[in-house]
């Protein structure tokens, strides 16, 4: 049975990968997440007890709990989730970011090549680590042109500075020592159980106490929106037919103004919660993030050519089953602005 080591299993794009694939693969998965703040056991519970999955509590920058977990579990491969992920987080606080965004990269590296270079020649062939990277990497684009595999890394951000560096130490350690490395780079992803920290979660959790909507600048900001379950599916895809030492990029083929994207959530609400309509009355510019990119768009084509991937799930569709999801499940919402609130930062946009 093939096993995958998947790390940041509890986070919002984990806990999709894994409800995914321990559905559709008869894989084994083994998570590796230290709980973090982002981390939310809320968002796995139900898969805890299946037969083929196991939780491991554990730091990534912890080197020696890596190598007797890989000792132990003996992985095919590792997908590469866990990181620090918020942008703002980022500027108030970089040390984290580099800490697990590089240090824990690099850790996770050096286990997966010590494991790798005792591997027999079979399973040496077939072992893979999939980097799961950002488009946010590459910086911003003007109004024209879209991101592809040869653009070059000019991250603004420190939290797009972090992902960056952790794709040099991913391109390295295959360049070096011949790793089967393989790097994705996906837009912005919406979906259930995303920490209301981010733009999607944190509209409706405002809207829904009656709070002011904030939207940075005056909200012209692009960004191309992939649902998390098709990330989830390319992910799958490049990891079973990419090639070691490529990069694919996953495009989310739903361009938006983060004003529109704002006045589509207003307008759901309204038909969902007539009595508190209109919610758009809420939207409140508030000061622009530093060195905030203007636009991310991704070319998905060598994705679709190549592996035959593209995203299933329409915008308008996905983007009304998220709003629901949220009015849904308001424990979990719950959940996880009781995490946000112990998680000592504070938001200035907010
Ligand atoms: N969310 C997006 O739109 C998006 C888009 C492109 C790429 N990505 C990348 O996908 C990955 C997952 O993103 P997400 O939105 O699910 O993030 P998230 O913040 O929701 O989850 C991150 C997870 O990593 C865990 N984690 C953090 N530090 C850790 C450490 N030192 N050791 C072990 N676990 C640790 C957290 O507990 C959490 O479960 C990240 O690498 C991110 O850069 C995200």
């Amino acid at each position: 049975m093939t096993t995958v080591l998947i790390t940041g299993c509890a986070g919002f794009i984990g806990s999709a990968v894994l409800r995914q694939w321990l559905a559709e693969t008869d894989w084994r998965l083994v998570g590796v997440d230290k709980l973090a703040y982002a981390g939310l056991r809320e968002s796995i519970a139900p898969l805890l007890d299946h037969p083929r999955f196991s939780l491991q509590v554990a730091d990534i920058c912890d080197g020696p709990a890596l190598q007797a977990l890989f000792a132990r579990e003996q992985p095919d491969a590792v997908v590469h989730l866990a990181a620090e992920s918020h942008v703002d987080r980022s500027l108030s606080g970089p040390a984290a970011f580099i800490q697990t965004n590089l240090v824990g990269t690099a850790m996770l590296l050096e286990a997966s090549r010590a494991h790798f270079d005792k591997l027999v020649a079979a399973r040496c062939e077939a072992f893979r680590f999939l980097q799961v990277s950002t488009d946010e990497v590459f910086g911003a684009l003007g109004s024209t042109g879209r991101f592809d595999e040869a653009s070059p890394h000019a991250p603004n951000s420190p939290y797009s500075a972090t992902k960056a560096g952790a794709d040099h130490l991913v391109r390295a350690w295959h360049r070096s020592y011949g790793l089967p490395v393989l790097t994705t780079h996906s837009p912005n992803n919406y979906g259930p159980r995303q920490l209301p920290e981010k733009l999607i979660p944190r509209i409706i959790h405002h809207a829904l106490r009656g709070e002011p909507l904030p939207i940075y600048g005056d909200g012209s900001q692009v960004r191309d929106w992939l649902h998390v379950d098709d990330h989830a599916r390319a992910l799958r895809v490049v990891l079973e037919g990419g090639r070691p030492g490529k990069n694919y990029c996953v495009g989310g083929g739903s361009e938006l103004s983060n004003l529109d994207l704002v006045q589509r959530l207003c307008a759901l609400l309204d038909a969902r919660l007539p009595a508190r309509a209109p919610h758009a009355r809420l939207i409140q510019q508030v000061a622009d993030r530093p060195g905030h990119d203007w636009r991310y768009a991704i070319d998905g084509s060598k994705l679709e050519r190549e592996l035959g991937w593209r995203a299933l799930q329409p915008f308008t569709q996905g983007l009304a089953a998220t709003v629901d999801w949220y009015l849904d499940n308001p424990e979990w919402m719950e959940r996880a602005c009781a995490r946000l609130q112990h998680s000592a930062f504070h938001d200035s946009s907010s």
